[in-house]
Formats: C-alpha cells, structure tokens, sequence
C-alpha cells in the first residue's frame, strides 16, 4: 500500500461540486415532502464525486456522521447539494454536503440539512491508498479544516470503542 502522498496538494476549489434536481412525487413521503433516504442517496454521490476530483481516484464511503433534517423540501421543488473536501489525511478524506432548497416560484432558498462524510481512496486493486493534501484557501477553508482535524478523532474513537464493545 502506497501511504506516502507524492502528489501536489490541491486547493478545496478543486473538490467543489453541486448537484440540482426536481423533487418528484417519486421520491416523496405521504406528506408530499421527499424522503430521507433519497437525500441521504444523493449526499452520498455527490460527496463521492467531490472525493475523486480531489483524490484523482475511486473513492468507498467509509462513514457518515449524524445527519439532521432541519426542513422538509417539497414535491415541485429544487434539491440542491454542494460538496467539497474539507480535509485530507493519508488515504482518508472528510467531505462536507450542504443541503438547500430552492422554490423557483418565489426564489426562496433555504438550508435543509448538512453532512459530513468520510471516503477512502482506493486503488486498482481496492487497497487504500495515498492522496494529495488540502490547500484551505478562505477563511471558510480554514475553519473547515481545522474543525474537520476535531471530527476526525472523535469519529475514530467512537469507531474504535464501538468495536470493543
Ligand atoms: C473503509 C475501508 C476501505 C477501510 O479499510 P481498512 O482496512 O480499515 O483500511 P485502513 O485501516 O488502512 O484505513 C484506511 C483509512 O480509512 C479510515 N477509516 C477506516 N474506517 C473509518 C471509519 N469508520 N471512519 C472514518 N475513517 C475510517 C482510516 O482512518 C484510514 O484513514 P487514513 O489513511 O487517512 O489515516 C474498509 O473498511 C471498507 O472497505 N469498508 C466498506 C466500504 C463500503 O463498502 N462503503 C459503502 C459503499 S461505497
């Protein structure tokens, strides 16, 4: 397994992504408003998406942290999702999602959910391996970074006593 990262650090900038799509009646509770599993579905592409462009690779969904639904986004609405790297470590990297809706009747936006997730950089023989680093440009970059350093170890302790039990 290849730990060393030999590879230029890139800026967050390079990871950014955004996803848009219309909520269908098909992806919707008995509420009209669309399901959590389908919003969880579509943080978890678009968090891999911003995992390869920042690791050049395919990427495995190692964990997903607590995930809060804080308004419902209704059928006839737009879910939008935008993604990037917060932080890389050896082979592992944190993303953040954040979740909008946009109704385009009026142009109201609003803050539906965030999440943050972990993927793995694979290789060709699906062995972890080593990513460039993160650049954090704005101030933004900066704070995600450090609080991304904060995540991650409370993350693996709670992975870690979770297997000892
Ligand atoms: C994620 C996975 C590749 C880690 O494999 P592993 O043998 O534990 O590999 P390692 O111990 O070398 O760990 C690799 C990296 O994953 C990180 N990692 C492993 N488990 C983790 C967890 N639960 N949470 C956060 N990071 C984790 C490690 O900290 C390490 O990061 P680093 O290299 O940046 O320090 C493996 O557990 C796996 O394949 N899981 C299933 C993934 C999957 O099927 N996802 C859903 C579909 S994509």
């Amino acid at each position: 397994m290849n730990l060393t990262s030999e590879f230029p650090a890139k800026p967050v900038s390079a990871s950014v992504t955004e996803m848009t799509e219309v909520v269908l009646p098909n992806d919707t509770n008995n509420f009209g408003t669309i399901l959590g599993g389908k919003v969880m579905h579509l943080i978890d592409i678009v968090g891999a998406i911003a995992a390869r462009r920042h690791s050049g690779n395919l990427v495995v969904t190692a964990a997903v942290d607590s995930l809060a639904f804080l308004s419902p986004i209704k059928a006839g609405e737009l879910i939008i999702l935008k993604a990037s790297v917060n932080r890389a470590f050896k082979t592992s990297m944190e993303v953040g999602v954040k979740i909008f809706s946009e109704n385009t009747r009026d142009g109201s936006v609003k803050h539906t959910a965030s999440a943050y997730l972990t993927y793995v950089s694979m290789d060709d023989h699906g062995k972890p391996t080593a990513i460039p680093s993160v650049i954090p440009e704005t101030a933004d970059d900066k704070r995600r970074y450090d609080e991304a350093n904060l995540r991650r170890n409370s993350r693996l302790m709670a992975c870690s006593s979770e297997f000892n039990r």
